[in-house]
């Protein structure tokens, strides 16, 4: 590891690194990835052993303050998250002024931009205090504004938090409640969707992250930076390829079709890509995706769809890809999203609610490295560098003379 910025001051080394493939913006003590072996580590405990033990809230103390809490911490922690799940009554207005057939993530990149106009008293990042506050409300309130935002673009009312459920359970009861009807949560569907949230916690520096520590790095307020977050999650190279994994397995439709679709993914004049194989960081298979495979076995069966189409062709596909030297050659494993929509599918969400969804797990990975680099005295303001290709001094022509 080169520290360039030593080099830099002392007299001007300059690295041209398009994508950030092997430059460090920071540093950080959160999450640790070994894409070689396939590792994510939390605050150092392994990703599997927090989705098989521990729940989202637990992780998000643990992503927050840095070690697992004790029972008082955690008892302390919910009470703190719980009372803030309600958002501001005028924040319901806002919902009203977007058209019933807006992207839910359109809606969530407005709404939570537009928090800083409803939470003055937690937007003065120089107080630890209120950096705290935030923090908190954006746990609290996220899945609340994302469930909001799914009432409204399928024309229901919107259904209050109700705090006596845990997490999971209650976003999926502010989703799937209806006044008119009684709505239980099946403890096996509130486990899996608390397992999606966890295994979307936090992923170091990526694409979301970074813009959210760019963002931040100015001294915009954690809101603001947390809704530029959402706008990069949102493109299909990064959260948004649930959304269109999804829609690449329906399109896809059969098994047989399958051989058309790998020889298209192959052929470099054509741009598609298969949906949720390959990753950045992980040159082996992602940790998250072998507990979301579990996790999608366990869905389907409890909701008694097995046979369902998408699943098969899903599980085909990975077999054919993992078969071809040029997915094994390139290392283009399955990722997380691979498996998450057809769990999120099972469930009964629209494939619109996918990525919402990340974007709501991920907003404690978002906030925590907020704070760790608001926290950070030697911290500065990200400024990359270019490379300029472009034309070299001239003068400028008048009009007539061009
Ligand atoms: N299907 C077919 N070929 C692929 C795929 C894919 N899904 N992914 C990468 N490749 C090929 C590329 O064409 C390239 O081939 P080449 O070396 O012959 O030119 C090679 O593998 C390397 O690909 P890059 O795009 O250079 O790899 P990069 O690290 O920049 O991209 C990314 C990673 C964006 C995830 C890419 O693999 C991709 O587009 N995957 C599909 C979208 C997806 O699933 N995104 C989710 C990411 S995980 C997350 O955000 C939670």
């Amino acid at each position: 590891v080169i520290d360039i910025t030593k080099l830099y001051a002392q007299g001007g080394v300059f690295t041209y690194d398009p994508g950030f493939t092997s430059t460090a913006s920071c540093d950080s003590t959160i999450t640790f990835i070994d894409g070689n072996k396939g590792e994510l580590l939390h605050r150092g405990y392994p990703i599997d052993q927090l989705a098989a033990k521990s729940h989202f809230l637990e992780v998000c103390f643990l992503l927050l303050y840095g070690h697992l809490p004790t029972a008082d911490e955690i008892d302390d922690f919910e009470f703190r998250v719980t009372r803030h799940t309600m958002v501001h009554e005028q924040m319901t207005k806002f919902y009203s002024g977007f058209r019933r057939d807006a992207h839910p993530m359109a809606i969530m990149v407005g709404v939570v931009g537009a928090m800083s106009a409803f939470y003055h008293d937690s937007t003065d990042i120089s107080d630890p205090w209120q950096r705290e506050v935030a923090s908190i409300r954006m746990i609290a309130k996220m899945p609340t504004i994302a469930a909001m935002a799914y009432k409204y673009t399928i024309g229901q009312p919107f259904v209050y938090p109700r705090n006596d459920l845990d997490y999971a359970s209650n976003f999926l009861h502010m989703c799937f409640s209806v006044p008119a009807e009684n709505y239980e949560v099946n403890p096996i569907l509130s486990r899996a969707m608390d397992r999606i949230f966890t295994l979307h916690a936090d992923h170091e520096q990526n694409a979301s992250t970074s813009t959210v520590r760019l963002a931040g790095s100015s001294g915009a307020n954690p809101f603001a930076c947390i809704a530029a977050g959402i706008a990069c999650l949102w493109g299909p190279a990064h959260g948004g390829a649930n959304q269109a994994c999804l829609e690449m397995l329906k399109e896809i439709g059969t098994v047989d079709r399958i051989p058309e679709f790998i020889a298209r993914a192959k052929d470099k004049d054509d741009p598609f890509r298969l949906m949720g194989f390959g990753h950045r960081v992980y040159k082996n298979f992602d940790p998250r995706a072998k507990v979301m495979k579990q996790s999608a076995d366990e869905v389907l069966d409890l909701m008694g769809i097995e046979d369902n189409p998408t699943l098969q062709v899903a599980k085909e596909l990975e077999k054919q890809a993992l078969e071809d030297p040029y997915f094994t050659d390139k290392k283009l494993f399955p990722n997380v999203d691979f498996y998450s929509g057809i769990i999120l599918e099972a469930m009964g969400f629209p494939t619109s609610m996918f990525t919402p969804i990340f974007a709501l797990s991920r907003t404690v990975g978002w906030i925590s490295q907020w704070k760790e680099m608001i926290g950070d005295p030697g911290q500065k303001i990200g400024r990359p560098r270019q490379l300029y290709m472009g034309e070299t001094l001239r003068d400028y022509v008048d009009v007539e003379d061009r």
